[in-house]
């Protein structure tokens, strides 16, 4: 019998800022999800939050984009947002793009990720929630997680591994996606999603038998709005354990801080800071970026724990270079690489500004002396710039 794990995460307002919701909200949203565990719509759930972004992880036997759990998710997130509504926070329904439900939340401002699965003996799985980054700042540990033999030792180890992974890699600008094969075409996979911005693994099977192993949320809620409108903060899903990385090996993967874009306006690099539930409150710079990993078993549908996976001195050293760095990327002040470069500023105030001063702009160089220029420092003849 197959069930579905589905996360469905909005941002519809928080507390002093982008911080955090107020519990008022995550207790609406409970009540909505709580009414539909009684009527048997869902099996379980769970409701958090990472910084501003309330995450619902359900699950059900609805299996994946069903009309019905959307629904549900939309609804919770309307009850979320009529409390921040109330309470004046800020930036209420921010990501309730629509103002009616049509069948699917996708494209309509939450983000997305559900697997269905059948149940392992014991299904292992962690859930990963992200505030102020992207949906491609998962590229980079997932990779490592399911195609890195120096982070997954499984993949030399284990024979049930051992033939590699199938990555599905998805281009959200052209709502297109490719299926690649790890270690095969290793190289061909990190040539895409070394751009995250643009290229975002979006799940991940296992070759031997093709069991999905993980998914990533992919909406890029600037790229549905047409406008800045908060950064796609977003969710993962991995299994783990019994011919699938262990959990340390999933866990080990966000043990270094990378660079990922987000942060204060969305438009910051930053590191990605593992955190604990309690740190999972974002400040300085409204940031950094950050993500909490919470692990579980599911039994018959029901979600046993969390643990908190970060929750361990383990990770304190991750953290304090995460803090290093961070420190080290805010100097920049309004300089790249700390700022965006400008393809993902175009929804700021960078066009308004070019447009501004388009009349100020004036030619202080004749074009032959500029293509003499580039000729002379490439060592090629003035022609072949053309
Ligand atoms: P234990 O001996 O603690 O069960 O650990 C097993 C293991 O494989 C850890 O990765
Ligand atoms: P969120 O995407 O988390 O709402 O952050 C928006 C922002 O502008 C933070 O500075
Ligand atoms: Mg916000
Ligand atoms: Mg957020
Ligand atoms: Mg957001």
């Amino acid at each position: 019998e197959k069930i579905t794990l589905s996360i469905i995460k909005a941002d519809v307002g928080s507390m002093s800022g982008h911080v955090m919701p107020h519990p008022d909200q995550l207790a609406a949203a409970t009540k909505v999800l709580a009414e539909a565990k009684q009527k048997g719509l869902l099996i379980d759930f769970y409701v958090t939050h990472v910084g501003d972004d309330i995450q619902l992880i359900m699950t059900h036997r609805k299996g994946v984009d069903a009309p019905e759990i959307h629904e549900l998710a939309w609804n919770a997130f309307q009850a979320a947002a009529k409390v921040a509504k109330e309470l004046k926070l800020y930036a209420a329904g921010q990501d309730l793009l629509s103002d009616a439900f049509s069948g699917n939340v996708r494209g309509l401002g939450p983000g997305v990720a559900e697997i269905e699965m059948v149940e392992r003996k014991a299904e292992t799985v962690i859930t990963f929630h992200a505030d102020k980054t992207e949906p491609g700042a998962f590229n980079l540990p997932i990779f490592r997680i399911f195609a890195d033999p120096f982070n997954t030792a499984g993949l030399v180890i284990d024979p049930r591994m051992h033939e590699g992974f199938i990555f599905e890699v998805y281009d959200v600008f052209e709502g297109k996606s490719v299926k690649l094969s790890a270690p095969e075409e290793m190289y061909d996979i990190l040539a895409l999603i070394g751009t995250p911005s643009r290229y975002v693994v979006r799940r991940v099977y296992r070759k031997s038998d093709n069991l999905q192993a993980a998914v990533v949320s992919v909406e890029r809620l600037n790229l549905i709005a047409g406008k800045y409108v908060g950064k796609d903060d977003p969710v993962a899903i991995v299994r783990a354990q019994h011919g699938l990385p262990a959990v340390g090996e999933v866990l080990e993967a966000f043990s270094f801080p990378h660079l990922v874009a987000g942060w204060m306006r969305g438009s910051h690099h930053g590191p990605l800071i593992p955190v604990p539930q309690r740190y999972a409150r974002v400040t300085r710079f409204d940031g950094p970026p950050r993500v909490m990993a919470l692990g579980w078993n599911i039994a018959k549908g029901r979600l046993i724990g969390p643990v908190d996976l970060f929750d361990d001195v383990a990770f304190d050293e991750t953290r304090k270079l995460g803090v290093q760095i961070a420190e080290y990327m805010r100097r920049h002040g309004p300089f790249m690489p700390h700022r965006l470069g400008p393809e993902e500023m175009e929804y700021t105030t960078l066009p308004a500004v070019l447009e501004k001063l388009k009349d100020r702009f004036v030619k202080t160089e004749e074009v032959h002396v500029i293509k003499r220029h580039s000729a002379l420092l490439s060592g090629t003849s003035e022609e072949e710039h053309d």
